[in-house]
């Protein structure tokens, strides 16, 4: 069991779904959390948490977020990269500045973050886990920068793995499914998403359901804990079954 009291855990991109549930998480656990986010209208500074807004695909907001950061904080013990858009586009619907627009939030972010943070996380033998996706590992039609956003996040979190390897810090992604959250509503917003109804896309998912960001947050809790104290470059599926056939 991993003692979380008094831990410190930044969570870029937390302000909703599985982020939010996770920062949650680490709260009840006994942590101390920061988010950035860019829906956050202003930023917070309390005991138990920091919520600072940030535009994590642009270089110049995210260092002047980590120094705003290292003003409070003097120790880092783990960091979850968890922001992300989807695009439900064909690449002929797709426009440059839309793609771009994938690519720098849901993968540059987490290079921007992880450089910004590795100095801290070597000091305190801490370790990062990234939200991929289980379309990282299969195709879907009006998806190609999302799951080609995503796919990129499972290799970079194999290469940072064994960078970080012999300083003792984990990298690990969580890849999940369907899950019940604010982005996988808008899919189904005024028109039907490319699988069809929301129930065409459930029926997917072996276990007959969407997943609760929660369960996603316990993968996240697990990955970056010590019963995971051995696990470092894994890409971990929680997606209901979605990748088994
Ligand atoms: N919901 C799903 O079905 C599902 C499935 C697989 C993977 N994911 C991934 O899980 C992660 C969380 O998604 P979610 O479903 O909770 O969605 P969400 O929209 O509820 O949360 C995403 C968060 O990222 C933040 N964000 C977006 N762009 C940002 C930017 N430029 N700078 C800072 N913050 C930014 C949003 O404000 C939001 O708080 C994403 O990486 C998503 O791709 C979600």
């Amino acid at each position: 069991m991993t003692d979380w009291q008094g831990k410190k855990v930044l969570i870029a991109g937390g302000a909703s779904g599985i982020g939010a549930a996770t920062a949650e998480a680490y709260r009840r656990a006994g942590a101390v959390t920061a988010v950035f986010d860019i829906a956050y209208a202003a930023d917070t500074i309390a005991e138990d948490r920091i919520e600072l807004a940030v535009d994590l695909a642009d270089a110049a907001a995210v260092e002047a977020a980590f120094e705003r950061l290292w003003a409070h904080w003097d120790a880092l013990d783990v960091l979850v990269n968890n922001a992300g858009v989807e695009l439900v586009a064909s690449l002929e619907e797709t426009s440059e500045a839309a793609w771009d627009r994938v690519m720098n939030v849901n993968l540059k972010s987490m290079f921007l973050c992880c450089k910004a943070a590795l100095p801290r996380l070597k000091a305190s033998g801490g370790n990062i886990v990234n939200t991929a996706s289980q379309l990282a590992f299969v195709g879907a039609a009006s998806f190609t920068a999302y799951t080609a956003s995503k796919a990129a996040v499972v290799n970079f979190t194999r290469s940072l793995a064994l960078e970080t390897a012999a300083a003792g810090v984990r990298v690990n992604c969580v890849c999940p499914g369907a899950i019940d959250t604010p982005l996988l509503r808008r899919q189904f917003t005024g028109r039907l998403g490319p699988q069809g109804s929301l129930d065409d896309l459930v029926g997917m998912h072996p276990l007959g359901r969407l997943g609760r960001p929660e369960e996603i947050a316990a993968c996240i809790l697990f990955l970056s804990g010590g019963a995971a104290s051995f696990v470092t470059g894994s890409a971990m599926l929680a997606d209901g079954g979605y990748t088994i056939h």
